[in-house]
Parts: structure tokens; sequence; C-alpha cells
């Protein structure tokens, strides 16, 4: 169709008034389907001009984005849009004519908080550039059904749990029949107990319900489904902040803290607060390992599209039966301790799409390491910055 209103343009000359009116007819035409076209897409499409102004938006991009202005065309696209955020990455992209793959802002404006996907691509026709094409698509719900998979896989972890539980309620629950037994032949015996028999029986069973208390608080910690915010962020960031925080306690111990966090590390999609909670008890179990006196290293590194955070210590190390055990929930060898820190350190990590792993030599030392997916969109933008082959 295009070719042949080129070829009639060729012709204009020659065309009669009426060849002229169809010709505009077929145009208009042509026109109207693609509107209509983009107008049915579910993404939203925003086309600039070499000025960064706006000459078309779709349907679903009015829909999605929030607008400061009612009438979009011929509007500088950042002055348009009414998100601070979005509005000063468009500012500092749009200018620099490169391509930006899938950059995420969170909406939070009323209701719902909603995730937008930006994509920027610049437009040029024979190597002449035009404009740029901002893709934007909504993937709110898509982040919650990868949530809901990683739920469904951890589930299945739960089965450990549930084991470890039904095995640590044994005993107190076994205590406590004895106990009861014990109550209901001394009242056969003597038909009535006084308290002082009654009492050292019943403060027994009240410490082991006690007990069973203590670990069903604990078991819902660990399985309580967490309430993730994931964004994208730099986990180096992360570390840095945390370290802050730690080295009072290190000092204290005479634990010096290296951290060697390697530079222009991608990101990766991350809740914060539960990877600090992660890092926190890997780190704290490493000072513990150590005791006094020793070095303990956290480093970054990126590897077979994950970015990993070695924690090293120099501490008492583990065998390998040990090694065996310590993802299982309550597995503790300490006097006060709960077993449950590296399942939850475990939870975080499946909740991120990533893992952790262990090595470990007797006497030497132990290195846990946390790996987090690097997202597509970032492996992309790197291999476009021609920085990874
Ligand atoms: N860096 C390490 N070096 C040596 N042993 C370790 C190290 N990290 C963990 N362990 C072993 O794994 C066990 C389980 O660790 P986990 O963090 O789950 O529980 P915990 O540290 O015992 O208790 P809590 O975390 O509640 O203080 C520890 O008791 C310890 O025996
Ligand atoms: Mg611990």
């Amino acid at each position: 169709m295009r070719k042949f209103i080129q070829r009639a343009l060729g012709k204009l000359p020659k065309l009669d008034r009426e060849q002229i009116r169809s010709l505009l007819l077929d145009l208009a035409n042509e026109n109207e389907l693609l509107e209509v076209v983009l107008n049915s897409m579910t993404d939203g499409v925003l086309v600039t001009d070499l000025e960064h102004r706006v000459v078309f938006t779709n349907q679903c991009l009015r829909g999605m984005l929030p607008m400061a202005r009612v009438e979009p065309e011929d509007q500088i696209v950042w002055s348009l849009v009414a998100d601070q955020e979005i509005a000063d990455f468009l500012h500092a992209s749009l200018p620099s004519g490169e391509p930006v793959e899938e950059e995420e802002f969170t909406l939070d404006g009323s209701g719902a908080a909603r995730t937008l996907s930006f994509s920027i691509v610049p437009v040029s026709k024979d190597e002449e550039p035009r404009g740029n094409l901002i893709l934007v698509s909504d993937i709110t719900d898509r982040r919650k059904r990868d949530a809901r998979l990683r739920r469904a896989e951890s589930l299945a972890s739960l089965t450990t749990l549930a084991a470890g539980v039904a095995h640590e309620i044994k005993n107190p629950l076994g205590s406590i029949g004895i106990h009861i037994q014990l109550i209901q032949r001394a009242l056969k015996k003597n038909q009535c107990l006084d308290e002082a028999a009654a009492g050292k029986y019943l403060d027994v069973i009240m410490e082991e319900i006690e007990r069973l208390n203590g670990i069903v608080v604990d078991f819902l910690f660990a399985v309580r489904p967490m309430d993730t915010t994931m964004k994208k962020g730099n986990i180096n960031k992360v570390i840095r902040e945390l370290m802050d925080f730690i080295k009072y306690e290190a000092q204290e111990s005479d634990i010096q803290i290296k951290t060697t966090l390697k530079k222009d590390l991608p990101k990766v999609v991350l809740d914060e607060k539960y990877m600090k909670q992660a890092l926190i008890n890997v780190i704290k179990n490493g000072m513990a390992a150590i005791g006094r006196d020793g070095t303990l290293t956290v480093a970054t590194r990126e590897d077979q599209g994950f970015v990993h955070v070695d924690v090293s210590d120099t501490g008492i190390g583990m065998s390998e039966e040990q090694m065996a055990k310590i993802f299982e929930p309550y597995y503790t060898t300490k006097e006060f301790g709960s077993g449950l820190g590296l399942t939850v350190v475990y939870k975080v990590l499946k909740e991120h799409g990533g893992e952790v792993s262990v090595q470990s030599k007797e006497n030497q030392g132990t290195t846990f390491t946390l790996s987090v997916p690097i997202p597509d969109s970032e492996k992309k933008l790197l291999d476009w910055k021609g920085e990874r082959k």
C-alpha cells in the first residue's frame, strides 16, 4: 500500500481531482488502521521527534502514565510526565541517544502500586536519526506471578521444615505425656496430691509447653510468606550500608572487616530489607565462628549470569557432616542459637530466584556464597555496552 501511494505521489501532477481524492482517502484509511493497531496494543507506545517532543501516544500509554497535561502532542516528553522519577529518567536518557532496556519504576499513586518497565529505542531512517520510540509495559502482574512461582518452589522446602518441627516437638510432647502419667499414678496411689507433689510435675509440664510455644513461633517466622517489594538495586550499596552498622560489633571482638566490592556490578532485582537480613545472618555466623581476633571478608563478583556475594571468615570451620545439616531448621551448635538463621537465608535467596552455597574447612574457615540472578534487561544492557561477550 505504502509503495503504491508513493508511486501515485510521483505522478501527482498528472492526476485529476477524483484520483487525488481517492489517494487521500487511501492515505487516511491507512493512517487509521495504523492507529487502530497501535491503540489495540497492551503496551504503551510513545514516539518523540529529535527535540524530544511527543509526536504520538497510543491509548494504552495515556491510561498508564500519569500525565501533567491532557494534550500530550508537541510537549517535551519529560515535562509531560507527572512522576518526577520517570521524568528525570527520560530527561537523562533521551538526549544521550542510547537505547535503554526495561528500566523499572514503581508508581505508588492512589490504589495499589504498579510497576512499569520502560524501554527506549532510537528511531532512524537511512541512518538519519528521527527521534525515539518509548515502550512502556505494566509488569505488576508478571512480578506477582514470578513471586507466586518462587513461593511454590519454597513450599517444597517446607516439607523439610515440617519434618524439622515434627522432630522438635516430639521431645517436649513426650515429656509432657510422661509427667501427666506420673501425676495419674500418684493420684491412684494417694487419692489426692498436695501442692509440693503436684507442683514439681506441673512445673516441668509448663516448661515444656513454653518450649513448644517457642518452636511454633520460630516456625511461623521461618515459613511466613515474605511480603517482598522487589526493585532493581545495587548489592554493593546494600553491603556498604550494612558494614557501617556491623563494624562496631566487629571492632569490639578484634575482628577485621575487609570489603572488596566489584566496580560496575550489574543491578539485580531485590528486596533490600530481606537481603540485608540474609547478609546479617551470614555475617553474624561468621563473626561467631571467629569468636575473637580474625578476619571477615565480604566480596562481590559477577559470574555466569549471577551476582555473587562471598562472606568468608577465618573461624572454626565445619566438618562435612556438619555442613550437610546447617540449612535444616533448628540445627544449631550454639547454646542460645535458634538454628533458624540459615533457614531464613535460604528462604530469602529462593525468594530472589537465587542460591546459597557453602565451603568450609575445619579450623581454617568458611565461605558462604549468596548468588542472585542478573535480570535479562541488565544482561542486554551490558552486551550492548560491549562490556560483556
Ligand atoms: N561461618 C560459620 N562457621 C562455622 N559454623 C557455622 C557458620 N555458619 C553457620 N555455622 C553452623 O551452622 C549452625 C546453624 O546456623 P544458623 O545461623 O542457622 O543458626 P545459629 O547461628 O546456630 O542460630 P541463630 O542464627 O539463631 O543465632 C550454627 O549453629 C553453626 O554450627
Ligand atoms: Mg546464625
